[in-house]
């Protein structure tokens, strides 16, 4: 590297000296390049000291003119350099006009305008937009766009801006003429510009108060029926938001347009999101049950963004949680309401403790606000999402779900229109609530997972049960006398036959069933009163609070729970916890050497669950799989990712032998089920194949012919990949055959053809990285689409048993990867690079292997200031 990239920390905050009040942009399309024309009214704030220069950012412009006031200036009045445009003096108020050519076919990072197949599009969260224009690139510079375009109209007819289409006309040579205004101010990130030839589909939506709003989606020719059930994401989207938060559309026209090369999943573009295939397309053929809820999901964050995100934006990068943490709750409600609640609340805390608390304890631990950063875009993390939406969550819990609504409520009284801070966010739930948050901010700066240990005794004599808790959290350097962390501790305690025990705690009116009492010190007691027999506690039901629980249960409470706890969570979580004990112990086996019994306690637990007929599928589905090895591994001082593996599959072979008759019984009664996208059907699904995952384990033959025959004869992908997954771990003349047959049907299809990427690429055979080498070269591959990378490159550096194979060689192969993109897209490298995030956890052999590779990503001369920040991060989390 030339310098070391320096950090940008949030203490040195400056509001912007200038403001633009208005932007108008017009764009001439040609191949080869585009002509971008940007006239600017910028006016400097007040309070500013006379005389500031105007430093606007850019990046892979070209210059060709600048003219102030109608006035030409010339090359002394600026200075360009490879970041920055300034123009040293100018007036208080003025028109700023700028002339710059760019390069959307060759802009393979994926942000700002660029080609995408057929189409021109846009990213420009979050420093996007420098790459189109000149321009206060910053999120607390919002001003209101009007966009011109011409283009040819045989090769992009469709031609779309943010807000309304206010005029339109055909031009000479072929071309055409299109204008766009969009009345709300925003700042440049939600900016979008989309030209091509595209199909779409329309829809309208009416509002609670009788307002019509037009839904239009756009994509590719031919894929037109793929996107229905986006379209029905929507509109459900805009009723629920219009219900639970009272939360309008504003716009006359609400546009998704689907793109195939896309660095995220979607963006909230303001009228005009712009998705990932990936996160649209689906129909019964070519998509999974868990894409269906997935697009369901995405459609509805980008929309809930229009209020949480649009009309209320982040004043800088380092707020950037207090839209996504709250858009991703808000999603997170909603799916719930659609769905089951209890299925959604289980698959979120897996997703959580299984990726963001693994974040939180690696190198690249943050807090949900960090306090610095080199690259934005290696911070739209798993901690700033899904702990932010936990932390969102804390609040309701605290403060109900009324008390809420009125806190949100109250913050679009105060701010809407307005880029500020979570502070702001924070006070407003404070005014509605009444509620004091001033500890509670301690989520906010501090970055880990609080242990809670939790102890109980029982007094027979008084009748009474004394919960301690207690909390600590592994402390930063800086952070040596934090203060304990505020939150929401859910309780509930079970009598003998499982029924919840009426709480009442000292000087307590009314006795609940659970009861939420809020903690605040490292160490704090709580007595119930009137307990008649010992309880058996169920603790932090609901999963109340992102920490890690600790309480000495035994296998036989653990079993009760699994079967009476009345919190669906906590009942989830006992059976968690249950094959969690069982697996450590295996492990340590499988270390030694030794031969295990597995108990027969977890054996008659999960034949309680199979046997128990008034429980959900999705539910069983939920309960059935086994703690993946990322989660086994995470508690360990020195990660071994083979024994995990080995355990595993030998508790998932005990439990399929027990219950083979059983599980082939429940196999062939839901294969009686009819085809449905809903929340019943999904889960019968799962739940079948989850069978059938547990009948592979036992590796007969007759389960190969299974597999193969639902690949045959399944009417739908759910079926078809779950079973094409199976035989992937499997070395058969079957699976050759599979993939052969999914290769022909589905090689031109680019969404479609990542699954059979993926598929391979998490293969546990030893084989797989000399298999994932080759697809590389597959025609269908095509390296600068980030889908492929993640189906491919990224599926495989998280199949942990081979990616961390002891030759090394799985690392060395990441590392040229990863080097490869940085040169075209920084971002998608980064974020590549996060998966060498084991480094500090690896035994002698793998660190001293997987330290070259970082090293070698180091001295390389010109990588990324993001691939930096994330490389060295990880290089210096250990010192041997
Ligand atoms: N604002 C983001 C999109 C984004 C992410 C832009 C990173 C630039 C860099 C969008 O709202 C988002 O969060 N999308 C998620 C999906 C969502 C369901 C959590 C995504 O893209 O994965
Ligand atoms: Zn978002």
């Amino acid at each position: 590297m030339k310098d070391k990239p320096k950090p940008i920390h949030l203490k040195d905050y400056k509001k912007p000296d200038y403001s633009i009040l208005e932007t108008q942009l017009h764009f001439d399309i040609f191949d080869g390049k585009t002509l971008v024309k940007s006239k600017l009214k910028i006016k400097v704030n007040e309070g500013v000291k006379k005389g500031a220069p105007l430093v606007l950012a850019g990046e892979e412009l070209k210059l060709l003119s600048i003219k102030l006031d109608g006035k030409e200036l010339g090359i002394r009045d600026y200075k360009v350099t490879e970041k920055n445009l300034t123009i040293s003096k100018v007036p208080q108020e003025f028109i700023l006009e700028i002339e710059n050519e760019i390069h959307p076919e060759t802009n393979k990072a994926l942000e700002g305008l660029y080609q995408s197949g057929n189409i021109l599009c846009t990213q420009n969260e979050a420093k996007g937009f420098r790459r189109i224009t000149y321009f206060l690139d910053r999120p607390d510079v919002m001003s209101v766009f009007t966009t011109t375009i011409t283009a040819d109209k045989k090769k992009y007819p469709v031609l779309l801006s943010n807000g309304n289409k206010v005029e339109e006309h055909d031009s000479e040579d072929n071309r055409h003429f299109v204008k766009w205004e969009d009345p709300f101010k925003k700042p440049c990130y939600l900016f979008a510009l989309v030209a091509g030839d595209l199909g779409l589909i329309e829809d309208k939506h009416v509002t609670k108060s009788g307002r019509s709003i037009a839904l239009k989606i756009y994509m590719d020719k031919g894929n037109e029926n793929r996107c229905l059930h986006a379209m029905k994401s929507l509109k459900d989207a805009m009723t629920w938001d219009e219900k639970r938060f009272g939360l309008e559309c504003d716009l006359d026209t609400y546009m998704i347009v689907v793109a195939d090369a896309f660095n995220a999943g979607a963006m909230e573009n303001k009228g005009l999101n712009i998705f990932n295939s990936q996160c649209v397309l689906a129909d019964p053929a070519s998509a999974t049950d868990i894409e269906y809820q997935y697009i369901e999901r995405v459609v509805a964050h980008e929309y809930f963004h229009n209020w949480t995100g649009n009309r209320i934006t982040c004043r800088d990068w380092f707020q950037l949680t207090l839209k996504e943490g709250l858009t991703v709750f808000r999603d997170s409600e909603f799916s719930s309401d659609m769905g089951s609640r209890a299925v959604k609340r289980i698959s979120d805390v897996t997703h959580l403790r299984n990726i963001q608390f693994v974040e939180d304890g690696g190198p690249n631990r943050h807090p949900i606000r960090p306090a610095s950063y080199i690259d934005v875009s290696n911070f739209y993390t798993p901690t700033v999402y899904e702990k932010g939406s936990e932390v969102i969550r804390m609040i309701q819990t605290m403060i109900g779900r009324d008390g809420f609504r009125k806190g949100i409520e109250k913050y679009f009284e105060l701010y809407d229109g307005e880029a500020v801070t979570c502070e702001e966010f924070l006070h407003a739930m404070e005014l509605a609530s009444g509620l004091d948050l001033t500890q509670f901010r301690n989520w906010y700066s501090e970055p880990g997972t609080p242990v809670v240990k939790v102890r109980m005794n029982y007094d027979e004599s008084s009748q009474t049960a004394e919960l301690i808790i207690e909390q600590s959290c592994p402390l930063t350097s800086k952070a040596k006398e934090k203060k304990p962390f505020y939150f929401p501790f859910s309780i509930g305690l079970l009598d003998s036959k499982g029924n919840d025990i009426p709480l009442e705690l000292e000087g307590d009116s009314a006795p609940e069933t659970t009861k939420t009492i809020h903690i605040s010190k490292a160490k704090e007691t709580f007595k119930f009163k009137n307990i008649q027999e010992k309880p058996i506690p169920s603790l932090l039901r609901d999963f109340s609070a992102p920490v890690k629980l600790q309480h000495d249960y035994s296998k036989r409470d653990l079993a009760f729970l699994l079967a009476h706890d009345s919190d669906p969570f906590n009942r989830y979580e006992a059976g968690y916890r249950l094959a969690t004990n069982e697996l450590n112990k295996m492990i340590l086996g499988v270390q030694k050497g030794l031969e295990h019994q597995v108990s027969e306690a977890l054996i008659e637990a999960y034949g309680s669950l199979l046997k128990d007929e008034s429980l959900d599928e999705a539910f069983v589905a939920e309960v059935l799989p086994l703690p993946t090895i990322t989660a086994l591994t995470e508690e360990m001082e020195v990660c071994d990712f083979d024994s995990a593996h080995s355990a595993r599959e030998e508790l998932t072979k005990s439990v399929a032998a027990r219950y083979e008759t059983k599980f082939l019984e429940l196999y062939e009664k839901l294969a009686q089920e009819e085809y449905k996208i809903d929340a019943s059907s999904i889960g019968k699904r799962t739940l079948r194949n989850m069978c059938l995952r547990y009948l592979s384990a036992l590796e007969k033959q007759e389960d190969i012919s299974m597999e193969y025959n639902q690949f045959q004869k399944a009417t739908n992908m759910t079926d078809c990949l779950a079973a094409l997954r199976l035989l992937c771990d499997t070395e058969s003349k079957e699976k050759e055959e599979a993939l052969k047959v999914f290769y022909g049907k589905w090689k031109h299809d680019p969404t479609v053809i990542n699954k059979w990427f993926a598929v391979q690429a998490s293969s546990k055979l030893e084989g797989t990285l000399k298999r994932v080498k080759a697809l590389g070269n597959d025609p269908a591959f095509d390296l600068k689409n980030p889908n492929k990378q993640r189906s491919l490159y990224g599926v495989f550096a998280q199949n942990l048993v081979r990616f961390h194979d002891r030759s090394g060689e799985g690392y060395v192969f990441l590392a040229d990867k990863i080097l490869e993109i940085d040169k075209f897209n920084p971002s998608m490298a980064a974020r590549f690079a996060v998966l060498f995030r084991k480094y500090a956890k690896l035994d002698v052999v793998r660190k001293s292997l997987m330290k070259e590779v970082l090293e070698r990503i180091l001295n390389t001369k010109d990588i990324s200031a993001a691939l930096y920040e994330i490389s060295s991060k990880t290089l210096a989390s250990t010192k041997n």
